[in-house]
């Protein structure tokens, strides 16, 4: 509360003695460098500028160096009313800034800035399991591996990320694809509380009976909103899994795409069970892999579900026992940190045509156009959707997605491109929208495409609120008028999937 007034009583001074005409007028006057200091003399220790090892790191906590950027300062908020005062300052200046959760959004830009004000939110890390164990309470510092390292001993987990080293409020926002959501739906539906910084200052608690319009619109609609500050996770049982990655040789391709497309078709059959099939090139070893995630929330991991992937001749095979946090903890070991990464998305219906054709225009497109780029590894992600995790959501009251249920199941698709050289930069990002574009035009040729594009997977300039069901795109833009009338997290914040730019 100190901090409040404080800042506010600063802001108030600012604001006298700089009327906002000057702000246009004087050629001497840069807000974003005001903030800043401004920030500093509020907060001495929690402001950094370039040159600080602690402004780098903040700078640099992102997963791929795409996103390094070049904020004037960088400002690391320790609790809610810290987001709040910042933001008096910053609308009050007219500054622009950019907000970093987990800083897993490969998209430059989206979740920091040049000349503007980073706030990191790495010091929002509460994490608190409610007196009655249903719900987890996660501040927007958190990563999930940390949550469900936290779950564990309770024989307890929260719907998120499948790797660990994601941040939880990234994924929140533009729904969350969880080893659980065949079960329960979109990480995001389980989400029973939102305290959100609005842009007003005011912070407020989102639940579905209070602030209910900004509670469906958090589901989905991305940070056009607010900045959350705390999210309360519906927690389950589920104290042991099965889980692994198994590898399978090119030569097993036939089979490997046909017990995918099978689980696609039938795996909903189980809700328990959950697949990440992938094919996977490696072009500085000249290979393509086909691997999947296997996961089932059980003790007993000899499933039928899962038996088509498992049959197949594998190179490696890890699928057993485990617990969710052991099998993170795992995983983050595999996953690429420090390279140049991108991502791009497509969707289909789930079937064994529209894999082929993906699979088959991926894999052809890529070795003949991009295989000599330095440290190049791409590979397609095909993440099946069954019907009940789509209607968890309409259960647990809706969400802004609304996917069109009646043609599931699906198959979402993310396109993972990882190169070395900035230099390469270019020509990996003009192939990404090329390939997806050739890919649309061959599944609606088809009859095999689908209108969903994930927004967490999808890849700068693709649609994502436009293919939201019928009328949520409007509904999210004037939930947007209501809270922000002003457009504080729209144009002072421009990074990031804005309902006002679709
Ligand atoms: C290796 C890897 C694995 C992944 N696995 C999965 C998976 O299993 N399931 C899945 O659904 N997705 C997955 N993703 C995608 C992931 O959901 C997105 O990258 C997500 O944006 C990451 O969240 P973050 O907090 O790390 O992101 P950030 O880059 O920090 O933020 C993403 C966006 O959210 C905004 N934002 C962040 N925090 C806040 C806040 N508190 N309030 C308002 N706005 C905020 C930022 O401004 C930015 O625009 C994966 C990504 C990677 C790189
Ligand atoms: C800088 O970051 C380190 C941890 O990386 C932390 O211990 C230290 O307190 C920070 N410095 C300031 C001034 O906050
Ligand atoms: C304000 O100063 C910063 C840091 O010097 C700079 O990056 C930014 O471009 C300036 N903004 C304007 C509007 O001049
Ligand atoms: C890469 O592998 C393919 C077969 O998969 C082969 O035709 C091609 O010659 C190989 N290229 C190099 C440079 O070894
Ligand atoms: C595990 O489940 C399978 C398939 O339902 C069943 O055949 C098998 O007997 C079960 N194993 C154990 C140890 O219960
Ligand atoms: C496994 O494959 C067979 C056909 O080979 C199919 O009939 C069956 O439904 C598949 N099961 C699953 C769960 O995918
Ligand atoms: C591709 O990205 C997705 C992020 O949604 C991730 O789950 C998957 O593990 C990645 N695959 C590879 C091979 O990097």
């Amino acid at each position: 509360m100190k901090f409040s007034v404080l800042s506010t009583l600063f802001l108030a001074t600012v604001a006298t003695a700089l009327p906002s005409s000057e702000v246009e007028r004087s050629t001497s006057f840069n807000a974003t460098v005001l903030a800043c200091k401004a920030l500093k003399l509020v907060y001495s220790t929690q402001v950094f500028f370039p040159g600080e090892a602690n402004y780098t790191a903040e700078n640099e906590h992102f997963w791929t160096p795409t996103d390094y950027l070049s904020p004037t300062c960088v400002f690391t908020p320790k609790c809610t009313t810290d987001v709040s005062s910042a933001i008096l300052i910053l609308t009050g200046l007219k500054a622009t800034f950019a907000v970093r959760g987990g800083g897993h959004m490969p998209i430059p830009g989206y979740a920091n800035t040049i000349g503007g004000v980073l706030i990191g939110l790495t010091d929002l890390n509460e994490i608190q399991l409610s007196s009655d164990n249903s719900y987890v309470s996660v501040g927007p510092g958190r990563r999930w591996e940390e949550v469900y390292a936290y779950l564990e001993p309770y024989g307890l987990v929260a719907l998120g990320g499948r790797v660990g080293i994601v941040g939880v409020p990234g994924l929140l926002l533009g729904g969350g694809i969880s080893f659980y959501s065949n079960q329960h739906g979109f990480a995001s539906d389980n989400v029973v509380a939102y305290e959100v910084v609005l842009a007003s200052g005011k912070i407020v608690t989102a639940t579905s009976t209070q602030y209910s319009d900004l509670f469906w619109a958090l589901k989905g609609g991305g940070n056009s909103f607010g900045i959350v500050t705390r999210f309360d996770l519906l927690t389950y049982t589920s104290p042991t899994v099965c889980a692994g990655i198994t590898e399978i040789p090119s030569t097993e391709k036939d089979l490997f795409l046909s017990a995918v497309a099978n689980f696609g078709q039938y795996g909903s059959a189980d809700p328990k069970a959950a697949v990440i099939p992938s094919i996977f090139m490696l072009a500085s070893l000249n290979i393509t892999v086909y691997t999947s995630a296997l996961f089932y929330d059980g003790t007993n991991c000899t499933q039928p579900a899962l038996a088509n992937v498992t049959a197949i001749p594998a190179i490696e095979n890890t699928y057993g026992s485990t617990t969710l946090a052991t099998y993170v903890e795992g995983t983050d070991a595999l996953i690429a940190d420090g390279t140049r990464q991108a991502f791009r998305v497509v969707s289909s219906l789930a079937t064994a045509e529209a894999l082929s054709i993906v699979h088959d225009t991926f894999v052809d497109m890529v070795t003949a156009n991009i295989w000599d780029v330095a440290g190049l590894q791409a590979s397609v992600a095909f993440q099946p959707v069954t019907k009940n995790f789509i209607q968890q959501g309409i259960n647990k009251g809706g969400n802004p997605q609304g996917v069109d249920i009646s043609k599931a199941p699906y198959f979402w698709m993310v396109e993972n491109f990882s190169w070395t050289d900035p230099a390469d930069d270019a020509t990996i990002y003009a192939f990404a929208a090329q390939v997806t574009d050739i890919i649309e035009a061959k599944l609606s040729a088809a009859g095999q495409a689908a209108q969903y594009h994930y927004m967490n997977d999808a890849g700068l300039g693709q649609e994502i609120f436009q293919n939201y069901g019928a009328g949520n795109l409007a509904k999210l833009r004037s939930i947007r008028a209501k809270y922000d009338p002003l457009k504080v997290y729209t144009n002072l914040m421009p990074g990031g999937w804005k309902v006002d730019a679709a």
